[in-house]
């Protein structure tokens, strides 16, 4: 436990996150890339995996172009031998890392009835599984340090459920009990472990549902608007900078969709 002294309170927003490291999975660009940059800009260097090297690439550049710490890493979420080749040439590199944000995600959207097991299987290796084994991978690191903020991305539908989603609900839901277990399993080792709930965020994940299903959704979110992948960086700065008391937590950012 420590006490916030007076140079502490004074140090500048920018420096909160000086000299740490940071992950974020599948941050090429969406939520995971808005993450990096808010992360990015408090000190922080930031980890940019994606499924490619380009894609992790243009994520790193956006943010070395502001003049912060970034770079690019490959990490399949869905193969073990890529999450550790990450997870070693990260710590050889920076020899430490004190946030791990698991947010790549996927969606195979459709009726119960018409649900291939491939689309099932997959969306439930991305979503799920992944946060299984990246969390293993890298929280040896963080447990050794006695330090640690896990954040992982979740869903309202994980809360919900959804109409032609019951791979990526069941996989959201998984996400939070699993989210549950780690802050149990490593509160001992001073790591955090806390869920983000997005609700309808604008992003090429959800560019690509029909018109007439947007306007749906927004029927139904108060504040009358979706959301921003700023939005949801907002409250893993949160959970990375503050909030050092809360753990194995849901916080939903969704425009008061679900309450
Ligand atoms: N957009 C929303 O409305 C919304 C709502 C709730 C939750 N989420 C969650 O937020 C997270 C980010 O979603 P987004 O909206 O930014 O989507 P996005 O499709 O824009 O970005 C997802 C990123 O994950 C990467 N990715 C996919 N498969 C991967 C794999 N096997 N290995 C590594 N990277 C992989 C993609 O390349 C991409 O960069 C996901 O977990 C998603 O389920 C999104």
């Amino acid at each position: 436990m420590s006490t916030t002294t007076l140079s502490e309170a004074k140090m500048s927003h920018h420096d909160l996150l000086k000299d740490q490291v940071a992950i974020v999975t599948g941050s090429g660009r969406g939520i995971g890339l808005a993450i990096a940059k808010k992360l990015a800009g408090s000190g922080a260097t930031t980890i940019i995996t994606d499924i490619t090297q380009e894609s992790a690439d243009a994520g790193s550049k956006e943010i070395t172009d502001m003049g912060l710490k970034a770079s690019g890493f490959v990490c399949n979420v869905t193969d073990t031998g890529s999450i550790e080749k990450m997870t070693t040439d990260v710590m050889n590199k920076y020899g430490r890392v004190d946030i791990l944000v698991n947010n790549a995600g996927i969606t195979k959207d459709t009726l119960l009835m018409r649900m291939k097991l491939e689309e099932w299987n997959a969306v439930i290796e991305t979503n799920l599984t992944s946060v299984f084994k990246v969390t293993q991978s890298v929280i040896k690191n963080m447990s050794k340090a006695n330090y640690g903020r896990v954040v992982n991305i979740a869903s309202v539908i994980g809360m919900h459920g959804n109409f032609g989603q019951a791979n990526y609900a069941a996989s959201k839901a998984g996400v939070i009990a699993l989210t549950k277990t780690i802050a149990k399993e490593y509160a001992s080792k001073n790591i955090t472990c806390n869920a983000i709930a997005p609700g309808f965020i604008d992003t090429p994940m959800t560019q690509k549902l029909k018109p007439e299903i947007k306007e749906k959704y927004l029927e139904f979110i108060p504040l009358k608007h979706f959301g921003q992948p700023e939005d949801v960086a907002e409250a893993a700065f949160y959970f990375c900078t503050g909030g050092s008391y809360v753990t194995g937590q849901v916080i939903v950012v969704d425009g008061g969709m679900f309450m």
